[in-house]
């Protein structure tokens, strides 16, 4: 059986494939109510969440989603409890350690964004492990947003930008758009097609500032651990129904 004739048993009767969106983000939200609800201490919340992720991706792979990117942790989140911090940067590690085996058989291809080099050091080791094995893959991108800040990914792409102005290998004139994007993370994977936010929060909370300008925002009160295929079908049901006019009539 092939991959494609595969995609089309497993996707839900109800969705156009044609339609479907190509790059799926994730804002993850409600770890810590969802622990909190269950009597558990807010870390085992985010060990629930690495369950509903993985989930979330071979869902993705299964339905011909090519690209789906997580926002695990903002430059904001250090201002977090040292110890919830420490938690969450040792389960990333061990997550990766644990799962990489089965991404490449899978043929996930791993990336991540964001100001890697302040992470700690044997996390990044992992992390340019897990790049460099699944570099070759192409079942899905999956982009991990990790220590990730939209302010500080535009500020970065305008100081690279003002560089090359200022060497005189670029003239103001020839910044456009495209130009723009390509100083960005997601230079080689595009612009998310829909956002889903979990945990009723109507925030983008610094996550992909000018990627998401034209993105269909899906928001459910369910929190992230809970966030299972049936609520993903829904999103998709959602994102069917939008009309994207990108500014047109
Ligand atoms: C937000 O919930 C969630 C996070 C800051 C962490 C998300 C991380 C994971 C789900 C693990 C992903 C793992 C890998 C390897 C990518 P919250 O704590 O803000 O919840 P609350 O709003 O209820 O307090």
């Amino acid at each position: 059986m092939t991959s494609k004739s595969t995609v089309l048993q497993n996707l839900p009767a109800d969705l156009d494939r044609d339609r479907l969106p190509k790059h799926v983000a994730v804002i993850m939200d409600g770890n810590g109510r969802w622990a909190k609800r269950q009597g558990l201490p807010r870390i085992m919340g985010h060990r629930r969440g690495v369950y509903a992720l993985k989930d979330l991706l071979r869902c993705c792979k299964d339905w011909g989603i090519p690209a789906l990117t997580a926002y695990a942790f903002s430059t904001e989140n250090w201002k977090r409890p040292l110890e919830e911090v420490d938690f969450l940067m040792t389960l990333f590690e061990g997550v990766l350690r644990q799962e990489l085996r089965e991404m490449v058989q899978e043929n996930v291809r791993i990336n991540f964004m964001g100001n890697l080099a302040d992470l700690p050091r044997s996390l990044q080791v992992e992390i340019e492990r897990s790049m460099a094995e699944t570099q070759h893959n192409a079942s899905i991108q999956f982009t991990v947003a990790t220590n990730y800040g939209g302010r500080q990914e535009i500020l970065q792409a305008c100081r690279a930008i003002a560089t090359q102005v200022q060497e005189g290998v670029l003239q103001p004139d020839e910044i456009d758009e495209a130009l723009f994007s390509r100083h960005l993370y997601t230079a080689k994977v595009g612009d998310p097609d829909l956002l889903i936010r979990t945990s009723g929060e109507m925030r983008l909370s610094n996550f992909l500032l000018w990627q998401l300008a034209y993105a269909e925002l899906y928001i459910t009160e369910t929190l992230w651990p809970d966030f299972d295929r049936a609520e993903f079908h829904r999103a998709l049901c959602a994102y069917q129904q939008r009309d994207r006019r990108f500014g047109k009539v």
